[in-house]
């Protein structure tokens, strides 16, 4: 059975040490009875926090960062390297997440750059892909989406691309609560698999987990996850309440079947 991926994106919140331990209190409480691994639950944390989450996570929860530098060191202020994280035992680099593009902005040869280093450093990039509301208005998402992969998988071979996860993530639905149609997220998976087999073939492309992100809540899984056959979710304000999100991996796991089936 393929695997599911249930990503929280913490983003710049938990801005106080007691805050991270009361999380991790938590977030041990909610996964303790876990005994499914037919979802991986990954969280990405501030970097700074990351050595207290990779401690505190239960068993089967991964931490993940945020973001990296492609450098493997230097005279780079204010970075952080892939050998840095994975000293950390960090699983996981979110990549190219969209308030990285918009506030810090990052290109997509930067972001491919970041891909190829986490690829290198034997973690796994969560990529981030996603159409702004202008683009979406102009008719030019499906272009923006298959450009936005082709530049991030350049140079990647295909074992290593195998390796990638790629998370479609309109900018639009970010941090709101409008998520796309069901048939529209679906249509965008289709872009993003049809892209990468191009340049991978149909059976690579596959393997390449496909997730959503974008306004996720529990009660809209079987809208944006579940139906289109996506991989998985990423969840940035609800991975805040770790009841909330824990749940989440319940009903990704028990509707795998529909998953499979695309019932
Ligand atoms: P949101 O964030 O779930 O709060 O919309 C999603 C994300 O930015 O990954």
């Amino acid at each position: 059975m393929k695997k599911r991926y249930l990503v929280g994106n913490l983003k710049m919140n938990l801005n106080a040490v007691a805050d991270v331990e009361r999380y991790l209190v938590s977030m041990r409480k909610e996964t303790s009875d876990r005994s499914d691994d037919s979802v991986e639950i990954v969280v990405a944390a501030p970097s700074i926090y990351l050595e207290r989450f990779s401690l505190g996570l239960p068993e089967g929860v991964v931490p993940a960062a945020q973001d990296v530098f492609w450098e493997k060191e230097g005279s780079y202020t204010g970075q952080v390297s892939v050998p840095m994280l994975r000293d950390l035992g960090v699983g996981y680099v979110i990549v190219g997440h969209s308030e990285r593009r918009a506030y810090a902005h990052e290109t997509d040869e930067e972001i491919g750059r970041k891909v190829r280093a986490v690829l290198h450093g034997n973690l796994r990039p969560i990529l981030c892909v996603g159409e702004t509301a202008e683009e979406r208005d102009g008719g030019r998402a499906t272009e923006t989406i298959a450009n936005q992969v082709r530049s991030a998988f350049r140079d990647i071979p295909p074992l290593s691309a195998e390796r990638v996860l790629v998370a479609y993530e309109p900018r639009w639905a970010i941090g709101g609560d409008t998520t796309p149609e069901t048939e529209d997220i679906f249509g965008m998976s289709t872009v993003i698999r049809r892209t990468l087999s191009e340049a991978y073939g149909a059976a690579v492309a596959d393997r390449i987990p496909v997730l959503y992100g974008g306004s996720v809540k529990e009660a809209l899984l079987d809208r944006v996850c579940l139906a289109p056959k996506m991989d998985g979710v990423l969840v940035g304000r609800e991975s805040l309440y770790p009841h909330e999100f824990s749940k989440m991996a319940g009903v990704l796991s028990r509707d795998g079947s529909s998953l499979e089936t695309g019932m």
